[in-house]
This record gives structure tokens, C-alpha cells and sequence, in this order.
């Protein structure tokens, strides 16, 4: 178990400055997701907590103790990566192995520690085995049993989902979890996904062009963004300009009483509101509630269904639980205001 602390950490490639004044505290036995879009300079940070890469500026600190001299070996720090890098000759027993040989452990206790891994990983009956007799996700368990063989302080995980079907990624994603759960292990997971995000961590930093916009646990984040573009990374939300006035939202389409938000700022001239798409309900036009609108779109997704909706000229975005509206119906739009954010104009 490790506190592991990013300080001021800046990175540059050629003249481009991937990192800028990165700053993380994460603590011993937290499970912390990095998330941001591609080329944000997630697995850059990683690279540096993990020792691979150096950083121009800055301190990592394990358990308050700089490790910036630490060679990787020694780091205590383990990365799995995306694709795998398991040694094609060796078999699953060896693969997990390796990484007490090169640190002269002797062979009777390499075989307890490496069984007692095998267990861990569910891997039983497939010592003998090579990683391309493996299917994805055995190949990834044995890969993250290699990385625990060394009882690293610290467990880097580098999108290492990504390559897997969706099934077997909610399974790994599950197993990992539970295991984390049960090392009690630091670590740190890179994702572009916001629902493995949400899912898996305890906190998570939300990343744009080298630079942490927010950090912050996995609701706050949903429900509570600081800014539009962490609010952009949780999905698709609407926004419509306007002011507030006496607990009122008042805008050109439409008037809202906001005595329910609690984010609420008096007297704002000049905001934005946004308004998640699970806060637009739609109901038949024989109810009473909300206002008049028309189905413009609709996408079925199974569990929900996306439907674009026109309130006086105003194009809304809506999932719920219903899938039986059709394009064209006229429908009552009501607007839930508990859990709208007004941003101030050009943030
Ligand atoms: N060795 C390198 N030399 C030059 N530029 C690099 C190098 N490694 C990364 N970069 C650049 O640094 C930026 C951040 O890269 P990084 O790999 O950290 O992104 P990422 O957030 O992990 O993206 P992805 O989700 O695509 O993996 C990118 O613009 C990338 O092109
Ligand atoms: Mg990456």
C-alpha cells in the first residue's frame, strides 16, 4: 500500500508541453482513474509515476518519500498495458514467474508465490498453458498476476479493457475491482471511458490537453461538474442561454423555477444552463405536466432511448425509460430542475 503524490508534474515532448503543473494526491488503497480524451497525456503521466518516462518538473512522492531517483525496477510501482507483452515462449506458470527470478527469489518460494497468484486470478489448470492458447481475458489475468508477482505499492493499469468484448470487459472490470478490493492495492487506471470511470473509482481525474480540470468522486463529477467541458466528458447534456432572476431561469424558449437547484447563483445576467438529458421527461400529451413538444428523433438503446424534442423551437435532448413515443407525436416535455448547473457565459 502506497500514498501516492503527483506534484507540479510537467512534461514535454520536442517543444509541445504534454503536462502542465500536474497535481494528485491519492490515497493508500484508493482506486483512481485518469480520464480524458486521446492525446490528453494520460498514459504519460502513468509512464512517469511508473518511472518508464522522466519528467521535466516536479516530485512523485510514494508514502511522502520522493521516488524520482528510483529506477522503474525499483520503483515498486507495476504498469500492465493494453497489449499485454506476455512472453509468447513461456507458459502462464513462467509468465507470472518471471518477475521473482530476475529478483533472485528462490524456487520454492517462487512456486507459492506463483500458485498462490494462480489462484487469485482463476486461473487453475492452465499453468502449462501458452498466451496464444489463452482467450483475451485469461491472457489479462495472467498479465496482472506477473504485475502483482513483485508486490508492487502501486498498480498502473493502462486502458488494459480496451481490447477486450464488451462482456468479458465488464467481467475483468468486476474482477479487478474485487481484487483491488482485496490487495487493498494504490491504484491508478487510465481510461477514456466515463462509465468504466464511474464504475471503478473512488475518485477520478478528469484530464484535458496535460491538465486536471477536476478531481473529484465519480458523482460530484456527474452531478456537480465545475466547468462545461468536464461536464462535455460525461456525456452529451443540453445547454440553454439566459438569466436568473428571483430563483428564476429566464430564457427567449423558456421560463424555469429554480428552487430546487441547489447550485443556484442570484442574479447571474449572462449564463448557461445545463439541463442532463435524464432531466427531460417526456409524457403523453393527455397528462397535465410540463410543456407542449414534439418528437423530433429518436434513438432505441435498449435500456433507454434518445429522443430529440422541439418546445418552441428549442431542440431538446431526452433519454428515458420510454421507447413508445414516435417521431412526430406531440408530447408534454417536463423539465426536472434539481439537478440543472447554470455556468457562467464563456467558461
Ligand atoms: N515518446 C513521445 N514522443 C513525442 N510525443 C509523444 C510521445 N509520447 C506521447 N507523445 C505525445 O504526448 C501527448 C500525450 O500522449 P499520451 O500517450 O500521454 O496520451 P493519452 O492520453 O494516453 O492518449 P490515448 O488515450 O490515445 O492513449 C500526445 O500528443 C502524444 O502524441
Ligand atoms: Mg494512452
Amino acid at each position: 500500500m502506497s500514498h501516492v503524490k503527483l506534484i507540479n508534474l510537467t512534461k514535454r515532448f520536442d517543444k509541445v508541453e504534454v503536462l502542465k503543473n500536474i497535481n494528485l494526491d491519492i490515497k493508500e488503497g484508493e482506486i483512481v482513474s485518469l480520464l480524458g480524451p486521446s492525446g490528453c497525456g494520460k498514459s504519460t503521466t502513468l509512464k512517469i509515476i511508473a518511472g518508464i518516462l522522466e519528467p521535466d518538473g516536479g516530485n512523485i512522492l510514494f508514502d511522502e518519500k520522493s521516488v524520482n531517483s528510483i529506477p522503474t525496477g525499483k520503483r515498486d510501482a507495476s504498469i500492465v498495458f493494453q497489449e499485454y507483452l506476455l512472453f509468447p515462449h513461456m507458459n502462464v506458470f513462467e509468465n507470472i514467474e518471471f518477475g521473482l527470478k530476475m529478483k533472485k527469489v528462490n524456487k520454492k518460494d517462487r512456486k507459492i508465490k506463483v500458485e498462490e497468484l494462480i489462484d487469485l486470478v482463476k486461473l487453475s489448470g492452465f499453468e502449462n498453458k501458452y498466451p496464444s492458447e489463452l482467450s483475451g481475458g485469461q491472457q489479462q489475468r495472467v498479465a496482472i498476476a506477473r504485475t502483482l508477482a513483485i508486490n508492487p505499492k502501486v498498480l498502473l493499469l493502462d486502458e488494459p479493457f480496451s481490447n477486450l468484448d464488451i462482456n468479458l470487459r465488464n467481467e475483468m472490470r468486476e474482477f479487478v475491482l474485487n481484487l483491488q478490493k482485496k490487495l487493498k492495492i494504490t491504484t491508478i487506471l487510465v481510461t477514456h471511458d466515463k462509465e468504466e470511470a464511474l464504475m471503478m473509482s473512488d475518485k477520478i481525474a478528469v484530464m484535458l490537453n496535460g491538465e486536471i480540470k477536476q478531481f473529484d468522486t465519480p458523482k460530484n463529477l456527474y452531478e456537480k461538474p465545475k466547468t462545461k467541458c468536464v461536464a462535455n466528458i460525461f456525456g452529451e447534456r443540453n445547454y440553454i442561454r439566459g438569466k436568473i432572476r428571483d430563483n428564476k431561469f429566464i430564457s427567449d424558449f423558456i421560463d424555469l423555477d429554480l428552487s430546487y437547484c441547489e447550485l443556484l447563483i442570484e442574479g447571474m445576467n449572462n449564463v448557461e444552463l445545463m439541463i442532463p438529458q435524464e432531466s427531460i421527461k417526456l409524457h403523453s400529451i393527455e397528462t397535465e405536466e410540463g410543456t407542449k413538444g414534439k418528437i423530433i428523433k429518436r434513438k432505441y438503446a435498449g435500456e433507454k432511448t434518445y429522443y430529440h424534442v422541439d418546445i418552441n423551437e428549442l431542440e431538446l435532448k431526452s433519454s428515458v425509460a420510454n421507447s413508445n413515443f414516435t417521431e412526430g407525436e406531440i408530447v408534454r416535455v417536463e423539465i426536472q430542475t434539481d439537478k440543472v448547473i447554470p455556468f457562467k457565459l464563456n467558461d
